[in-house]
């Protein structure tokens, strides 16, 4: 039996996949102050210290808001470099050898902001990780479900120009009130396209919503999916077919799905055979990257270095890499 000490050296050391990660959601305080400065956009906030303190939300919705509003400091393909930069240099203190990160491309084209302008900045900050950390990665687009179906059309139409930067294409913000099936026609099409699917469900929102992201818009894996373990037939076909949960336990506990670490039921997803692993979903609002989490969550759950070793074999397998890649870094751990 390790000692937790142990357990921790081996998070900090172990090579690491990362499958849900918001890359607006890793802009820190320190970069919005300096992107409201360079780009001469208004924040409601003084200074640090204050845009930390606003950071106490109630639910997804009060976070959202404060994450939206974040985001308008966002201009420039330069500052979508560093932001995307600055999420790489903490993969590299991790040990995150390979990520996939959602973009939220209507929370800045809304603005007037070119798609071009976004996926170029994140992509130059992409393959600049890959050739000088070798840290590989891949891009998947969200679509903004508190939108219309519509709009998500107009971007699934600009996406079409980047197919070689982008794999996937997601489901996110607010999630009650905004079901799967409004975006069925949408998903259907992006599968025409030769996207594959994800979806947030289950995060805050009810098992039906999970199957509806399987049954309707095709998922390959479902974004937290928390809420499944309500629904006992639900947690059978999620282990029969596989399906990958990308959990985030500080999220969780910063948006009040849970109301202290100690309940989260991650243990209990592991220990029915779910395939999960630990995510950081918004590092910058919710109080830590990956290690954090994986930390935090194997101290307050008293996780054994087995079921450690479990959540980051599941990050690779879970993962959009080929096979024989996905293999090879399974080998290491
Ligand atoms: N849930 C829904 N939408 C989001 C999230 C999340 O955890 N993070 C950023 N957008
Ligand atoms: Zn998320």
């Amino acid at each position: 039996m390790k000692n937790s000490k142990d357990i921790i050296n081996y998070i900090n050391k172990i090579p690491k996949s990362e499958l849900h990660l918001h890359i607006e959601g890793s802009l820190e305080p320190e970069l919005m102050f300096k992107l409201s400065k360079r780009n001469k956009i208004e924040i409601p906030f003084k200074s640090i210290e204050e845009i930390k303190s606003a950071y106490n939300f109630s639910n997804l919705d009060s976070f959202l808001k404060i994450y939206y509003q974040g985001s308008n400091v966002l201009i420039t393909e330069e500052d979508f470099f560093d932001l995307t930069w600055e999420y790489i240099l903490r993969c590299n203190q991790d040990n995150i050898v390979h990520t996939e990160i959602f973009f939220d491309p209507q929370s800045h084209t809304e603005r007037g902001i070119k798609f071009n302008t976004i996926i170029n900045g994140i992509d130059k900050a992409l393959k600049k990780a890959n050739s000088e950390f070798g840290i590989t990665s891949k891009i998947i687009m969200c679509f903004l479900r508190h939108l219309e179906e519509e709009s998500c059309f107009d971007i699934l139409k600009q996406a079409l120009n980047h197919k070689d930067k982008i794999v996937g294409v997601g489901l996110d913000s607010s999630e009650k009130g905004n079901p799967p099936q409004k975006f069925k026609n949408l998903f259907e099409a992006a599968i025409k396209e030769g996207f594959v699917t994800v979806a947030h469900a289950g995060e805050e929102g009810p098992p039906e919503y999970i199957w509806d992201s399987l049954n309707l818009l095709k998922v390959k894996r479902i974004d937290h999916g928390v809420q499944c373990l309500k629904d006992k037939k639900l947690v059978e076909t999620l282990i029969k077919k596989n399906i990958p949960l990308t959990v985030c336990p500080l999220s969780n506990i910063k948006l009040c799905v849970f109301d202290k670490l100690e309940n989260h039921n991650l243990k209990k997803m592991l220990d029915k055979g779910l395939r999960v692993m630990v995510n950081s979903d918004d590092p910058a609002y919710f109080g830590g990257y990956l290690n954090t989490n994986l930390i935090e969550t194997t101290k307050a759950l008293n996780l054994s270095l087995e079921d450690v070793k479990i959540l980051i074999e599941n990050s690779f397998k879970s993962s959009f890499l080929d096979e024989s890649t996905k293999n090879s870094w399974l080998s290491k751990i």
